[in-house]
């Protein structure tokens, strides 16, 4: 029988689901004809190096995952036991975890409407309130940059390290500056949903030589350089292995074709629902370009139409769409940890609120996205 062209109509369209280029399997098999499965090789040197030249780093750690990277970030800061960092409330709740880790506490910063992301205003009324921390935590939401410059200028006035997590903004700009770069300490994820994926991984980027070079000795349980097994410092297993990161090598080769789909699909939603004023896209700042990892909404406040409706109208049909990431001071594990927002209103929850994350998936073909629309436009009687 003759193969269907397209997706079958019962398949799932999904948020944002791994993408092969082909290139990929070529990589694994030099780890497999080497016989270099695991630990190290070449594809996680090639990877690193690959990876650093092409967001325009000094030096790169590749890892278990975005979150390692966090947690090795921050020790790279010297974040320690009874520290203090702030951090994007809004966020996946990876970017906070790792702080806790350390035996630090969070103090979760608001965002600003124009960006969704960090609000230089709140986070210069935390530093005025409690001082220096020992590190700032910036997230570059849904793949589009914070604005860093007003952000570095603050942490270096207070001289405190900034970690950028770039975990979902790879190939995204500030400035014509690769998001990932922007600070001392940048992390990018490869998780299944990312832009592009090595099924789970993660890379620390710096253009700190010796702190990268420290953050693997960490990644790889502290091994001293002795015959014997020597240990002077806790450890981690924490390094990529050889095979996932063939994965990655593959996957960096079809980044920019990513980038342009993402940003493809963020647009024909823009046309799409221009003529719906309870509808507004998440906004693309000017001092950018966004990879567009996620296309969101977010409704009028008027708006009789609520983000669950249209999530359950979508998941009728089999199609994935997704709440805004809920605030980091509104979750029951960072109960008690302090939020600073630049005036009275809570701009996370807000957007929490009234915002979704709509199908972003590259498979997606343009008919696929038609129906997702369709579906919205339904919602909304038109
Ligand atoms: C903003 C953010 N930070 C950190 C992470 C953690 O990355 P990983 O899943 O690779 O540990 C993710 C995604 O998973 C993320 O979206």
């Amino acid at each position: 029988m003759k193969k269907r062209r397209g997706r079958n109509k019962l398949d799932r369209i999904f948020l944002s689901s791994p993408h092969m280029g082909g290139k990929e399997l070529d990589y694994v098999h030099r780890a497999f004809e080497t016989n270099w499965i695991a630990p190290l090789g070449e594809n996680v040197n090639m990877f690193e190096k690959e990876l650093a030249e092409y967001v325009g780093i000094g030096s790169a750690a590749a890892l278990s995952s975005g979150t390692a990277a966090i947690h090795l970030a921050l020790k790279a800061a010297g974040v320690e036991r009874g520290d203090a960092v702030f951090c994007s409330s809004l966020t996946f709740s990876a970017t906070a975890n790792p702080i806790c880790y350390q035996g630090a506490t969070p103090i979760f910063i608001d965002s600003e409407e124009k960006s969704w992301n960090i609000d230089p205003v709140a986070l210069e009324k935390a530093f005025a309130k409690f001082g220096a921390p020992k590190a700032v935590v910036v997230v570059d939401l849904y793949g589009q940059s914070a604005d860093m410059d007003p952000i570095r200028d603050l942490c270096t006035q207070y001289g405190v390290p900034l970690i950028e997590d770039a975990a979902e903004a790879l190939g995204a700009t500030y400035h014509g500056k690769q998001c990932g770069t922007l600070a001392d300490f940048g992390i990018y994820s490869f998780n299944g949903n990312k832009i592009i994926t090595t099924s789970g991984g993660g890379m620390l980027v710096s253009d700190n030589e010796e702190m990268i070079k420290k953050a693997r000795f960490w990644s790889t349980q502290s091994r001293e350089q002795e015959r014997h097994y020597q240990h002077n410092e806790v450890g981690y297993n924490y390094r990529m292995s050889n095979v996932v990161a063939g994965i990655g090598r593959g996957q960096l080769h079809v980044l920019d074709e990513r980038v342009k789909k993402k940003t493809e699909i963020y647009e024909r939603y823009e046309k799409a629902f221009s003529d719906i004023a309870e509808i507004q896209m998440m906004p693309k700042c000017e001092y950018g370009e966004p990879n567009f990892w996620l296309s969101c909404i977010i409704l009028d406040e008027k708006s009789k139409v609520k983000p669950l409706e249209i999530l359950l109208t979508l998941e009728k049909e089999n199609i994935e769409s997704r709440p805004i990431w809920k605030p980091m001071h509104l979750q029951p594990v960072f109960d008690g940890c302090e939020f600073v927002a630049a005036d009275k209103k809570d701009v996370s929850s807000d957007i929490f609120a009234r915002g979704l994350c709509l199908p972003s998936d590259t498979k997606m073909t343009e008919e696929d996205q038609d129906r997702v629309i369709d579906l919205i436009r339904g919602c909304f009687g038109v």
